[in-house]
């Protein structure tokens, strides 16, 4: 402390008038949780248990976006930790990464009624939040899950069973486009794919600085 003190003392004698300390990753995180948690900008709050930020390795190369917490989620607080996260859990270790090496978020922070597709008026309303995370996060990759994703970020409507597999430019970064996990729980034969496609999104990430 006493050291703080003399480095802030000489800091002044040489004409610094002021000093800014930087917030840790972590803390605006934190922030961004505590605002959406406040979050009424859309219908959605009103049956929320919970808003559903995101969780990961803030220092994350590579990003997961999916398209809104389900009822696990909403009741836990977590992203994908229903039965389609478990099944990103499982492409994720297969592809050699651990879940707590990425990050993992969503377009929309709430649950919508009978798991609905948001609409996008909902998803509009809720993505300044997720680009305040992905400026936070920094990542160089993201992988958008399914067509929801593919929308929110790059503006257009995607047919990911046409687009899959694809990479593209936003913004400085890479995005790898791939089907959502549920979507692959109810298509069983497109598992491989899905798994591979992984695979290729997690060495784009290791390959990319
Ligand atoms: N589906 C999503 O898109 N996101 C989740 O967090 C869970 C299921």
């Amino acid at each position: 402390m006493e050291n703080l003190e003399n480095n802030l003392k000489i800091l002044k004698e040489l004409g610094f008038e002021e000093i800014f300390v930087k917030n840790t990753k972590e803390e605006l995180l934190k922030q961004l949780n505590e605002e959406i948690q406040k979050c009424t900008k859309c219908d959605l709050h009103l049956s929320r248990t919970q808003a559903v930020l995101g969780e990961g390795n803030p220092d994350a190369k590579l990003m997961f976006i999916g398209e809104a917490p389900g009822a696990d989620e909403d009741r836990l607080g977590r992203p994908f930790v229903g039965r389609a996260g478990q099944l990103l859990t499982k492409a994720i270790q297969n592809a050699g990464l651990k879940r707590e090496d990425v990050y993992i978020a969503n377009i929309n922070k709430c649950r919508p009624p009978n798991n609905r597709t948001p609409t996008i008026e909902e998803q509009e309303a809720c993505l300044p939040y997720l680009l305040r995370q992905i400026e936070i996060i920094n990542p160089s990759v993201l992988c958008l899950l399914g067509a929801t994703a593919c929308r929110g970020i790059l503006k257009r409507e995607v047919q990911i069973t046409k687009e899959r597999g694809k990479i593209l430019e936003w913004q400085g970064k890479k995005v790898f486009l791939t089907y959502h996990p549920a979507y692959v729980l109810r298509n069983p034969k497109e598992e491989g794919t899905f798994f591979e496609d992984i695979k290729k999104v997690v060495e784009l990430a290791r390959s990319d600085g």
